[in-house]
């Protein structure tokens, strides 16, 4: 069951809670769990494939993992940790860097495979390790591994180039446990950013400023492990809109913030929608077709590179003509490729993309590159003349708990085979 088939049919209809953010927030807390010794329980975090190879990179570190309920979690970190994220596992998945932080601050040494370039672009690691050599760390490469000690981590003020996702983790991860002060100037504003330091602050830790571009930690000498909830995904929220803006319709989405998709609601505004804050989420409202607007993507509260895909497939079946740019990956816009063979008229040049609206698609056989690319081509497929099959599913399995079946919930025509 690698595939999944879907038809055009009626427009969306209907009310489902979104998913915890297992992937982009969960994955995270689990890392940041391995900071204290004790036990974690992890609640509203689904299963999705990506978190299978986290609990296996946890485990060979030597944490017990064991699931206490469908969406939840139990971590247990008091023993001793081999502090070391081995090559077949890293290279599955990059969140794994996300360990290298909290086990240097706990271990005072770390060895993590270094995961390499992926579909979407290069995706250097050069802030982790400028950051974590600021603190005190001395880090090598060698062999395809990072190699990281430190007598103790010291406070420093740091200066990312890049609001990166996955330094400012990292670096906050590390400097919970620093002695003295750390700032953290640039960081990423990225809801799960704030989500992640809650759970740090709920540890122990006394982090300022999350949710800002600077961050500011005042290190502590030891934390206590707690409980956490994962917020509720806002990609899986953000791709349920697209959706509902290729297919039409009104839907509402419960268990969601809609602050952290306000830049979602304006473009889709534009564009014709109807997006609103409703008491339990996010209600919106599409007539049958919308017409194109301009989308740049940009760090959080900018419009997210995770949205990108998905906004191209729906401008191929708007009216008129867009450009899109992508300035946070190098190589986001591969996916294109097979947009083109359902008939899609785009031309792309390096970090843009010229999307040329149509009534409708044709639908094709494709294949998902990345876990975005996949959910973005089984939308378009919701306003193809026939079946389209998304071969490759596994890529979007890695992020979403069960997107076709989320889909069909609200009405889609999908299966998976
Ligand atoms: N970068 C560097 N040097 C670094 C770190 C990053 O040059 O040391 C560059 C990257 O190459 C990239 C840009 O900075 O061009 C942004 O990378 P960032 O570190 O912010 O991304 P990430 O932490 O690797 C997370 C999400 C991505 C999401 C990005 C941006 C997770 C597991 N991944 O990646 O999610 O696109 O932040 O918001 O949280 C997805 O969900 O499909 C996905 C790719």
């Amino acid at each position: 069951m690698n595939s999944v088939a879907v038809r055009p049919g009626e427009p969306l209809h209907g009310t489902i809670k979104v998913s915890g953010a297992t992937k982009n927030s969960g994955l995270k807390q689990l890392a940041a769990a391995l900071l204290a010794p004790g036990v974690t329980r992890v609640r509203n975090l689904p299963k999705v494939q990506d978190l299978e190879v986290m609990i296996a990179v946890l485990e060979a570190i030597g944490a017990k993992v064991e699931w206490t309920a469908p969406d939840e979690l139990r971590l247990d970190t008091s023993g001793t940790l081999e502090p070391e994220a081995p090559y077949e596992l890293v290279t599955q998945m990059r969140a794994s860097i996300n360990v290298l932080g909290p086990l240097l601050a706990r271990c005072g040494e770390a060895r993590v495979a270094l995961p390499g370039g992926d579909n979407i672009g290069n995706r250097k690691l050069d802030m982790h390790f400028n950051g974590l050599n600021a603190m005190g760390a001395e880090l090598e490469v060698s062999h395809g591994f990072v190699n990281a000690r430190c007598n103790a981590l010291n406070g420093a003020r740091i200066v990312l180039e890049f609001p990166s996702v996955g330094a400012t983790e990292n670096l906050l991860t590390a400097a919970v446990l620093a002695k003295g002060e750390t700032v953290i100037e640039n960081a990423a504003r990225e809801p799960e950013i704030t989500d992640l330091a809650a759970f740090l602050n709920r540890m122990g830790a006394h982090v300022l400023g999350a949710g800002t571009s600077t961050i500011t930690v005042e290190g502590v000498d030891e934390l206590s492990s707690t409980d956490t909830e994962i917020m509720g995904d806002r990609i899986e929220a953000g791709t349920l809109l697209f959706a509902c803006g290729i297919a039409g319709g009104e839907i509402l989405l419960e268990g969601v913030q809609f602050e952290n998709l306000e830049i979602v609601a304006m473009k889709l505004g534009e564009m014709g929608m109807r997006v609103s804050k409703a008491p339990e989420g996010i209600w919106a409202a599409a007539p049958e077709r919308l017409r194109a607007v301009d989308i740049q993507t940009l760090p959080y509260p900018g419009f997210a590179t995770d949205f990108m895909p998905m906004a191209v497939a729906l401008l191929a079946t708007c009216s008129g003509t867009a450009i899109v740019t992508e300035n946070v990956f190098d190589n986001r816009f591969s996916f294109v490729d097979e947009l083109l063979r359902m008939g899609a008229d785009i031309t792309t040049d390096s970090r843009h993309s010229v999307v040329r609206g149509q009534e409708g698609l044709s639908a094709a056989p494709v294949r998902a590159l990345d876990v975005r690319a996949g959910a973005a081509l089984l939308l378009a497929g919701l306003r193809a003349d026939g079946e389209t099959i998304v071969h490759d599913w596994h890529h979007v399995d890695r992020g979403y708990p069960d997107l076709p079946g989320a889909l069909a919930t609200l009405g889609a025509n999908i299966n998976r085979c």
